[in-house]
């Protein structure tokens, strides 16, 4: 392989598809693609439809992902894991010696809470590495509500359900965008009043909407989260959260 391109695919819509990831498909000799078996196979089978969707007969190349190592320290485990992958990536690519392009296509864009860019930077030799940008979830997430992310002239910060429920809200914020929260961890935040924005499946047919003051659509949120992810069997979701002025 002489060139890998990380194609962002947004966030399960099709549509979410640039000009650019189209042609960085059209022009790859492979793909390598993580094989089905989670619980969220329809997610891999949605990145074989949109190679689909623009080549005939692609050439792909799986490979299975590997399971972290619960009992190592979070940051052992992390980089095990991504070593693990950069190595599975590195055989499938072996049979493949003939591919010079090879893309992999990433769920909303590259740069956001993603490691993509990590594993490949373990690859030895290394590849010339393109990203294309796709739309992400905290885009998906502002335009269902038709929302701004930022006050007036104001910051923003972007976090995970782990930091908020370690951490608390964070020290000055006024938007806070959580993501990677599989718990619900708004329910934690206590004392000064706050809306949320909640959405879940952004961009996907099953898409569901809530926003509010978060003393009120809170708890509700809880419940259509449990009922939607019982649904489907998976769920992810993303919410904005402002302090109340
Ligand atoms: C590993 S991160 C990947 C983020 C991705 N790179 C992006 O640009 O959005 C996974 C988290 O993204 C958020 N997410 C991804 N797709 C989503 C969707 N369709 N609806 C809601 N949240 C989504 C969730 O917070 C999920 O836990």
């Amino acid at each position: 392989m002489k060139h890998l391109f990380l194609i962002g695919i947004g966030t399960g819509n099709p549509d979410h598809l640039t000009q650019e990831a189209i042609s960085a498909i059209a022009e790859a000799d492979l793909f390598l693609v993580p094989r089905k078996g989670s619980s969220k196979s329809d997610l891999v089978d949605l990145r074989v439809r949109i190679i689909g969707q623009v080549r005939d007969n692609p050439a792909v190349a799986y490979f299975d992902m590997p399971v972290r190592d619960e009992m190592q320290p979070y940051a052992d485990r992390v980089h095990a894991w991504h070593d693990e992958i950069a190595r599975r990536w590195a055989t499938s690519l072996a049979e493949r010696p003939d591919a010079d392009k090879v893309a992999l296509l990433v769920w909303g864009d590259p740069s956001l809470y993603d490691s993509t860019l990590r594993i490949a930077e373990r690859l030895m030799p290394r590849p010339k590495i393109s990203v294309v940008a796709g739309i992400t979830s905290l885009q998906a997430l502002t335009a269902a509500h038709a929302m701004p992310l930022n006050d007036l002239n104001a910051p923003v910060t972007i976090t995970t359900g782990r930091r908020l429920r370690d951490e608390g809200w964070p020290e000055g914020a006024e938007t806070v965008v959580v993501m990677l929260d599989g718990k619900c961890t708004f329910q934690r935040l206590k004392g000064t009043d706050y809306d949320i924005w909640w959405g879940a499946y952004l961009g996907m047919p099953e898409q569901v909407l809530a926003a509010g003051r978060l003393s009120d659509v809170g708890p509700k949120i809880v419940h259509m989260r449990a009922r939607a992810r019982e649904a489907h069997g998976w769920i992810m979701d993303t919410y904005l959260l402002r302090r109340r002025t």
